[in-house]
């Protein structure tokens, strides 16, 4: 699915748009896949693409280490994230289908969301009303039935508003119509979610 030198230019557009502390992204997207210039991040930045004030974070290039029962890992890159997560108002996760699930590196950070419920309480709580949507890329023409499950419980297991999912199979082209059509689907999410908070 990968273009080459322009779908590599279109991601570092969209994964360097730097944003302040004072004007948080409005849509996060939290990209776990093992290749930043793969199929799943090809369709995370087609959907991103006509979405303002948004931007994906890959977590292949964060270190967060698997959660741990005393939270010795406090300091690494899981409590920033979670910061921006709690400023966003729409969470989009893109994750591949690695051996029927969701990959190693979404698990890792979907176990220290755990962390949102003890030690870090408020942040969990900051999530509620936000509005969450799924982009996903697998070798099959659809998804295994128990792929999108885990998403749509932890969204609302934070009480956030499960929006659904886009998949496509990796090694077709992206769907540029049914990208745009996400897009639209998200925007109107994040509407809702902004209404929400307001
Ligand atoms: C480790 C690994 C495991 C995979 N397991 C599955 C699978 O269980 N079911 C499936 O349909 N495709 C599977 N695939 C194919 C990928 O889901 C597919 O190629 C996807 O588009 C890759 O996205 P990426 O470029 O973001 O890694 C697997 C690929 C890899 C590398």
């Amino acid at each position: 699915m990968s273009d080459g030198g322009e779908l590599a230019e279109a991601l570092r557009r969209i994964f360097e748009r730097r944003r302040s502390a004072a004007t948080p992204s409005d849509i996060l997207g939290i990209l776990g896949s093992s290749n930043n210039d793969g199929n799943t991040a090809a369709l995370a930045s087609a959907v991103f693409a006509p979405l303002p004030n948004a931007e994906i974070i890959s977590l292949s290039n964060l270190a967060i280490a698997s959660y741990d029962y005393q939270n010795r890992h406090d300091s690494d890159d899981f409590l920033p994230l979670a910061e921006k997560l709690a400023a966003a108002k729409t969470i989009v996760f893109a994750s591949p289908v690695y051996w029927y699930s969701m990959s190693a590196q979404m698990k890792v950070f979907f176990d220290r969301l755990t962390d949102l419920t003890k030690a870090h309480k408020e942040l969990g709580k900051a999530l509620a009303g936000k509005s969450v949507f799924l982009i996903a890329t697998g070798g099959s023409p659809a998804p295994p039935s128990s792929f999108e499950p885990p998403f749509a419980e932890t969204a609302l297991y934070f009480n956030m508003h499960w929006g659904g999912m886009l998949y496509q199979p990796g090694a077709e082209a992206v769907n540029t119509g049914a990208a745009k059509s996400f897009a639209n689907r998200i925007a109107g999410g994040d509407r809702e979610a902004s209404a929400r908070a307001a």
